[in-house]
């Protein structure tokens, strides 16, 4: 603008001095003086436009529109006082300052701005000088209050913002300063130019959010824009999410049960995130922060946060890994277990179950061993180290469980040794060697092994049973129980020796005289496992089962029989002891005679005879015919039936009393005096009865009278005799039978009485037979010796010597 101002200056002199030149008497001028100067105003403001320091004779001032070439006048002085032109209304209120040529302008306009050329006249005493003021007024319009403007007041984090600062008046150059305030009210300088109101946020942030303005400045004044706020969008960011109380392992969080757990979570985003909380991906919560009271073992899994940015539209989440430790039920369980062949000793402790594993650890605590461990430990100890009645305690403790739970064990030996015994089961099928060592912690270890050594069956704890099918074969066996005990180095035993009976008699030959009691003895020597002696009778009946005859006596070895009131036909024979175990059996006979007493002589009657005429009594009196033993008498008598009356059966021998031996004479009473009878008197040596003596009728004291009826009673008695001896000789041998029909003719005296009894010297022992199978044993099965004897029959003809018939010696008397 100066330049084409300037420019133009010099076309424009030579018309504007020219009507000066031709009026005024003007000496020689000389050469023109030039002086430039620039002066700024502002609109609306005053300024003053000066024309040399002193007040020129004429001046002239020309005003040049910008942009054109034209100077026109604004005022001038010829002398006569300042002339305004007309133009000089449009430049404002435009004065000339008195006693100068400058000019005054108040409230300036825009349109005042141009070139103002002042041409002044100075007549000095040199001459008259020409001078040219040319004077470059700029109107400078102060800036406005800026505003700005921007492409995107919520842009998204990343993108671009372009900010305007506007304006609407202001001369340039203009300066611009964009400033960010801070939170604290600060304001931070982002940028700065000349000339461009654009500030352009190629990338936006977060940090970018805030109040912004602009600072406008000119030569004028500086102006500054409201704040704006510039909201960057954003997020949401990858949530944080805080677990309180707070507890990381490395499998992820963890809690305690029953514990109040939150969990909270951040993700920074812009407008604030909305939170949705997902279990095991099941939406469970909505809000930041998802609090579980009480939280439990069912609780344990992935916990998410899910994050969303509902002006995005976007969304971001966390996982995390939750668990919930809680205790194991009850409190560890303690075993001790034998290993390694019974010589090391296993501690196992066990706690299962619990969320992480318990741990564990065994007391006394061996550094280095396996004392300590989780959930399930074992312990090796070597046993006989260990003291008898020593105790390890098992100590477990669990994160989630403030005390300590414990179990123990103790162990101990038992005292003494494993006993042995052995037993067969019914009918000595098979055999069972039972060993025991009861007690001890861990019990005992028991096996059986031949005298060999050869183990037999299994290995047991605290009871071993061995079962073996009976056989001989093992009979003088040994057999050894061996225990081990975990806290002993050695193992101790017992022994068993197993041997098949062995029976012994002290007499192998008996003999006794009839009706006394016996008693055969029969010793059991040796005997493993121990049976009992079983006695067998000449029969080979087994003698429990007939008691009344049988007596058993047992001790510890003897088992003695008795029999009682022995028979000489049915108690002689040979007798047999007999006992059977396992291992073999064995039997022995006792040979058993029951003797006869001798008979007694015969006797004679010496006299008989009414000892009155009313015939009710009869005097009595015998004699033995020759010497021998009898132990006493009896005397039967026999009513003859009356001879008119037909006889249809023979009359019975009735008894009538038993005497000792010393009575040689006796006294019948109480007759009938019109019977007829017939008497008789026999010896007896015990059981042995004597021939009866001769038959006969009592005498009349003096009279002589019936021949006739005795004659015919003769008949009568022979046949009644021999019927009344073969009713003897039944009942005799079949006294234990009808033992009341043989006391009623004999009597009972003598069935208690003992004789002496001869024995013979030699005794016979019964010797094991040691190669007889089990069950082969019984004697009803082995061939005995038969001891059927003839049974005694109604029939007289095979009676043993002793009973046979007797002869009938009838001696009819007939008295003088
Ligand atoms: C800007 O200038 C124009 C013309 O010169 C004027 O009309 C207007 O009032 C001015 N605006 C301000 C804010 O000064
Ligand atoms: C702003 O900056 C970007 C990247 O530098 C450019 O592409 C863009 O044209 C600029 N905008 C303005 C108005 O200067
Ligand atoms: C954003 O501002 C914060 C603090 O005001 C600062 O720590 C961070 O580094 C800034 N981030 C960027 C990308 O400039
Ligand atoms: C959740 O997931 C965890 C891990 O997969 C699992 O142990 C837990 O049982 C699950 N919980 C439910 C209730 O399904
Ligand atoms: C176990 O111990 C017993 C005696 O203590 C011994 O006889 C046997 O040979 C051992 N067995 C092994 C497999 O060591
Ligand atoms: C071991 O101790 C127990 C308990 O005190 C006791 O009964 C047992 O007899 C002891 N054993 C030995 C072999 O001393
Ligand atoms: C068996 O008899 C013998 C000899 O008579 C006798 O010594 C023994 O004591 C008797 N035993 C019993 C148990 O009666
Ligand atoms: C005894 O009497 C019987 C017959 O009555 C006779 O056979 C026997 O010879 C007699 N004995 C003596 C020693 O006279």
């Amino acid at each position: 603008m100066v330049h084409r101002v300037l420019g133009v200056s010099d076309i424009c002199l030579t018309v504007l001095f020219l009507p000066f030149l031709q009026g005024v008497d003007i000496l020689d001028p000389g050469e023109v003086v030039y002086s430039e100067s620039r002066t700024n105003g502002v609109v609306g403001h005053a300024v003053i436009l000066e024309c040399g320091p002193t007040l020129p004779d004429v001046y002239i001032w020309g005003f040049t529109e910008p942009g054109t070439d034209t100077i026109r006048a604004v005022v001038y002085n010829f002398g006569k006082g300042p002339k305004l032109q007309k133009l000089a209304k449009d430049l404002g209120d435009l004065t000339v300052i008195s006693n100068s040529a400058s000019l005054s302008i108040e409230k300036l306009p825009m349109a005042a701005e141009g070139v103002y050329t002042c041409q002044a006249l100075y007549d000095t005493t040199e001459g008259a000088r020409l001078y040219y003021y040319y004077v470059y007024l700029r109107v400078l319009v102060p800036v406005t209050k800026p505003y700005i403007l921007m492409s995107d007041p919520s842009p998204v984090e990343g993108t671009s913002v372009i900010m305007r600062c506007g304006l609407e008046n202001g001369t340039g150059p203009i300066h611009y300063i964009w400033e960010q305030e801070s939170r604290e009210g600060q304001f931070t300088t982002m940028d700065e130019s000349n000339d461009n109101n654009l500030f352009n946020l190629t990338e936006v942030i977060r940090n970018h959010t805030g109040w912004y303005r602009c600072i406008a400045s000119n030569q004028v004044n500086e102006q500054r824009s409201d704040r704006i706020w510039l909201d960057i969008i954003f997020g949401p960011d990858l949530p944080q999410i805080n677990v309180t109380p707070f507890s990381v392992t490395e499998r992820g969080y963890s809690a305690l049960e029953r514990e109040t757990v939150s969990l909270l979570c951040q993700a920074s985003s812009n407008p604030p995130s909305q939170y949705v909380w997902f279990y095991n991906n099941s939406q469970v919560y909505t809000g930041p922060q998802f609090t579980i009271t009480k939280i439990l073992r069912m609780h344990t899994g992935h916990y998410a946060c899910l994050a969303q940015n509902n002006y995005l539209n976007t969304r971001s989440k966390k996982t995390i890994t939750l668990t919930v430790y809680y205790p194991p039920d009850g409190a560890p369980s303690c075993s001790i277990l034998p290993v390694n062949n019974y010589s090391d000793l296993a501690l196992h402790c066990s706690w299962e179950g619990g969320v992480p594993a318990a741990s564990l650890r065994w007391s006394p605590y061996v550094f280095g061993d396996e004392s300590e461990g989780f959930t399930n430990i074992t312990k090796i100890q070597t046993g006989p180290d260990i003291a008898n009645n020593s105790l390890f305690i098992c100590q477990g403790s669990h994160v989630a469980q403030n005390e300590i739970s414990s179990c123990s064990a103790r162990t101990w030996m038992p005292s003494g040794e494993p006993k042995c015994s052995a037993y067969a089961t019914r009918n000595n099928e098979y055999l069972m060697l039972s060993c025991s060592w009861e007690g001890g912690f861990p019990r005992a270890l028991l096996w059986w092994a031949s005298s060999l050594g050869d183990m037999q069956g299994t290995s047991e704890q605290n009871a071993n049973i061995l079962v073996l099918r009976s056989s001989t074969t093992y009979s003088g066996k040994a057999f050894v129980c061996h225990g081990k005990h975990l806290l002993a180095k050695e193992t101790k035993q017992c022994v068993l020796k197993l041997e098949a009976p062995v029976l012994v008699t002290q007499r192998s030959m008996m003999s006794v005289y009839e009706g006394s009691d016996v008693q055969l003895t029969c010793i059991l020597s040796k005997n493993y496992p121990v049976t009992e002696i079983t006695w067998y009778n000449n029969l080979k009946q087994h003698v429990d089962n007939i008691p009344m005859k049988y007596i058993l006596d047992r001790a510890a070895a003897w088992t003695n029989l008795t029999v009682r009131e022995t028979d000489s036909e049915t108690d002689s024979g040979e007798y047999w002891c007999s006992a059977t175990n396992a291992v073999g059996g064995a039997e022995i006979p006792v040979m058993l005679m029951v003797k006869r007493y001798p008979m007694p002589p015969n006797l004679t009657i010496s006299r008989i005879i009414y000892n009155s005429r009313h015939r009710t009594d009869v005097d009595l009196e015998w004699l033995p015919q020759t010497d021998g033993d009898f132990t006493g008498f009896f005397i039967e008598r026999q009513r003859l039936p009356d001879p008119v009356k037909k006889r249809s059966s023979d009359p019975p021998w009735q008894k009538l009393v038993d005497l000792d031996p010393d009575a040689r004479s006796y006294q019948v009473n109480s007759l009938d005096p019109t019977g007829t009878y017939v008497f008789r008197i026999t010896a007896i040596n015990h059981r042995t009865i004597g021939n009866p003596s001769e038959i006969k009728s009592p005498a009349d004291p003096p009279f002589n009278a019936y021949p006739a009826v005795i004659g015919a009673a003769i008949g009568g008695m022979i046949i009644a005799t021999i019927a009344t001896v073969l009713l003897f000789m039944f009942v005799v041998r079949n006294r234990n039978n009808n033992p009341r029909l043989h006391d009623l003719i004999f009597g009972r005296q003598n069935s208690q009485s003992r004789e002496n009894i001869n024995f013979p010297e030699d005794e016979v022992v019964g010797r094991g037979e040691g190669d007889r199978g089990p069950g082969e044993s019984s004697p009803s099965d082995s061939p005995g010796p038969s001891m059927a004897l003839p049974r005694p029959t109604a029939t007289p003809t095979n009676l043993p010597p002793g009973e046979e018939p007797v002869n009938v010696t009838i001696t009819v008397m007939a008295s003088s």
